[in-house]
């Protein structure tokens, strides 16, 4: 199991000493795991003025998995957008073709508390957003600032997605909706657009329904992406499997984030046709709190979970890693962001200390 670690900038670093505690845990227990480290981001920049160094995607690509912790800093707002952090994400992403982006927003009953939707509204969540991740207006050409014929400048960008694009990650949605139903159950799969504006959206319905004849055992509907953001607030539960394009996503990723009570608690999958994926944590690097160890690492130690889960088909590792989480939730450890009242505020180095405790008993 060869694993490329890339932390990356701000909390970076230090959640990911959290998960790496966890993976030396499993490899004094045997697990053949190897760990290579390499920069990405920023700190790419800083060490080959890329931030995405052909040694960090050389490493990635040679890997089975890659463990990511967050890219971006106030340090780099000036560069321009070619050498800006983000662009070693967009780019790794696209480099290993890791166009499934699987992000689980689920509510912990020991955070009930910390969703600031009430309880009813929240208890029991359990969706799965599947944000295309290497396609649309992220990477559609041409884009650029040009100045028009009267001197004014004018910023555009190009939104597009192609069938086969649509087709492979819509049939990852289903087969998701297929295993989360079980034998009997009955998936459901609701794809988001805007169909009733854009002409990438048209396409995108069309072929996700096409698709959908494949799979008769899942429920497939559609809706407009501005009443998918309101229904998310609204009533939560009625989703499964969302499966939806990638800028999207990317928003309605993180609205869905706050009903589990913090993006600290979220961890992602980015996943290739074969499975190899990317893991990283949803939330950003968030350069404010850096290096003052108040930083939640478990949504990175949950996407190990993931890791395990997805790349290395390992599910026993996958449980018992989710169930040291909710071990720690259950003691009353919290890190700043999902605190609340009489329970036990504690910091990064301590809550990694403290699933990997709840590992060994
Ligand atoms: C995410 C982030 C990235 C994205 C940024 C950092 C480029 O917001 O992973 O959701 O937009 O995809
Ligand atoms: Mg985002």
């Amino acid at each position: 199991m060869r694993i490329a670690v890339l932390p990356g900038d701000g909390i970076g670093p230090e959640i990911v000493v959290q998960a790496v505690k966890v993976l030396e845990v499993l490899r004094r227990e045997g697990l053949p795991l190897e760990l290579e480290y390499a920069p990405i981001g920023g700190a790419g920049y800083d060490a080959s003025g890329d931030p995405l160094p052909d040694a960090t995607l050389n490493l990635a690509q040679q890997s089975d998995a890659v463990l990511l912790g967050a890219v971006g800093g106030y340090q780099y707002d000036a560069l321009p957008r070619l050498l800006r952090p983000e662009q070693g994400l967009l780019r790794i992403r696209k480099g290993l073709n890791l166009f499934a982006n699987l992000r689980p927003a689920q509510l912990y009953p020991e955070l009930a508390n910390a969703s600031p939707l009430r309880l009813e509204v929240v208890s029991g969540l359990d969706i799965m957003i599947l944000r295309e991740l290497t396609g649309d207006i992220y990477f559609g050409q041409p884009r650029g600032i040009r100045t028009l014929d009267n001197g004014e400048r004018q910023g555009f960008d190009t939104m597009v997605y192609s069938e086969s694009e649509i087709s492979r990650v819509a049939h990852v949605g289903f087969q998701i909706a297929m295993k989360r139903a079980g034998e009997n159950g009955v998936g459901k799969v609701c794809s988001v657009d805007k169909a009733n504006v854009l002409d990438t959206s048209m396409l995108w319905r069309e072929i996700v329904t096409e698709v959908a004849k494949e799979y008769p055992s899942v429920e497939l509907s559609h809706m407009y992406v501005d009443n998918a953001a309101m229904q998310l607030v609204r009533a939560p539960k009625q989703f499964d499997v969302i499966l939806t394009g990638n800028i999207f996503g990317d928003i309605l990723s993180d609205e869905a984030s706050m009903l589990t009570g913090s993006i600290g608690m979220l961890p992602s999958a980015s996943l290739d046709a074969n499975n190899k994926g990317l893991y990283e944590p949803c939330h950003g690097s968030a350069p404010d709190i850096a290096g003052k160890n108040i930083a939640n690492p478990l949504a990175t130690i949950l996407s190990l979970a993931m890791m395990m889960r997805y790349t290395f088909a390992r599910v026993d590792i996958a449980q018992r890693i989710e169930f040291s989480v909710r071990k720690t939730l259950q003691r009353g450890l919290r890190t700043a962001d999902i605190a609340e009242a009489g329970m036990k505020k504690i910091g990064t180095d301590a809550m990694g200390d403290a699933v990997v405790a709840a590992m060994l008993n």
